[in-house]
């Protein structure tokens, strides 16, 4: 019976072995060492017992059947063990660090100039001024003739006007053509000011607008020139509007625009849409007027144009211009982002070059 080694000593040996085991591959190889099913020692054992005397199977069957038994608990106990080791170390690797900064996210903004746009809207609307719209594509009528632009004014050569031919003209729908002549859309704005004419055709005074927008010029693009830009254009139209309440709504502006400190200085201009007309210049706010390269060395710089509206444009309208005055001025979004930002060269706002618009 020497070829048959007492249970003890073997469960022994296996446990020791078992629990060594620091892997789930170690722990499998144990288990082929031990209950493989061609080379394991004790099914090698256990298969011996096959040979021996009814008395010898009665005697060692049961201890080695047990002992299988228990080999298994062990094993599968060392690996319930060794899995729930394996759940812990994934887990405290795995820790959300809930205290570390995000990652990131890249946030896109608004475009230099509409952002300048809604910051000149909302200057407006908090001395009580309300935003209006009007269409890209005009004719004369809004255009020039309402204003006052006569027929043989610069601005209304091709130089400087896109024309397009109307869609009904296009179409060559005659009736149409006939019909809707004055209506219908023959060119590009060149400005703003038709959104003037358009708001005192539908409202009566009391007026405060403002009208921020694209307009359009037959220009050949360079650093200071764009053949697509915008304007913001301003009316007030009330009973006694007088040149005090332009120099005191478009100083309170500069102020809320620039620096609390700025001032403001009107130089004589010309407008067919205004008489008297004015260009306003803001103190250089940079310098505060003693001169810097932002100003040119003057002290000043060139804002916007402006004027009491011209009672030929009122009357046009259908507004008494014995009982109503006044005042409308336009400037330029782009002209304000120059002067702001220091960006003297134009085309750098609409070539969309992100390295440029991240600094807004
Ligand atoms: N429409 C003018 C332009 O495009 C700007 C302007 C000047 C508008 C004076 C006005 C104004 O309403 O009063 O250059």
């Amino acid at each position: 019976m020497s070829q048959f080694p007492d249970p003890n000593t073997l469960l022994q040996e296996a446990q020791k072995q078992i629990e060594q085991v620091r892997s789930l591959d170690a722990l499998e190889e144990a288990r082929i060492a031990w209950l493989g099913r061609k080379e394991g020692r004790l099914t090698l054992l256990l298969k011996q017992l096959g040979g021996l005397s009814i008395e010898e199977k009665k005697l060692y069957g049961p201890q080695y059947n047990s002992l299988k038994a228990r080999l298994e608990e062990l094993l599968a106990a060392q690996e319930e063990n060794l899995r729930s080791q394996e759940r812990r170390r994934a887990l405290e690797n795995d820790t959300l660090d809930i205290t570390l900064p995000g990652a990131p996210v890249a946030y896109g903004h608004l475009h230099p100039l509409s952002q300048i746009m809604d910051s000149l809207v909302s200057i407006f609307r908090s001395l009580g001024f309300v935003c209006a719209d009007g269409p890209e594509m005009e004719n004369d009528f809004y255009n020039f003739e309402a204003l006052n632009v006569p027929a043989d004014h610069p601005a209304r050569d091709m130089q400087d006007t896109f024309y397009m031919e109307s869609a009904a003209k296009q179409l060559s729908l005659p009736h149409l053509t006939a019909s809707h002549a004055d209506q219908e859309p023959n060119l590009l704005r060149t400005h703003t000011s038709p959104v003037q004419v358009r708001v005192m055709q539908k409202y009566p005074p009391p007026i405060a607008i403002v009208c921020p927008g694209r307009v359009y010029r037959h220009e050949a693009q360079d650093a200071t020139h764009l053949a697509v830009f915008h304007q913001m254009e301003g009316l007030m139209v009330d009973e006694g509007i007088s040149f005090a309440d332009l120099k005191g709504t478009l100083g309170r502006f500069a102020q809320l625009l620039f620096a609390p400190t700025v001032k403001t200085r009107f130089r004589p201009s010309f407008f067919p849409f205004t008489e008297p007309s004015a260009q306003m210049d803001v103190s250089c706010w940079i310098c505060e007027g003693a001169g810097c390269p932002a100003c040119k060395g003057s002290g000043w710089i060139e804002l916007l144009g402006a004027g009491m509206v011209n009672p030929k444009v009122l009357s046009g309208m259908n507004i008494d211009p014995e009982k109503y005055s006044g005042f409308a001025f336009g400037v330029g979004i782009e002209r304000i982002a120059f002067i702001k930002y220091g960006v003297h060269d134009l085309r750098l706002f609409y070539e969309n070059d992100t390295r440029f618009l991240e600094q807004f």
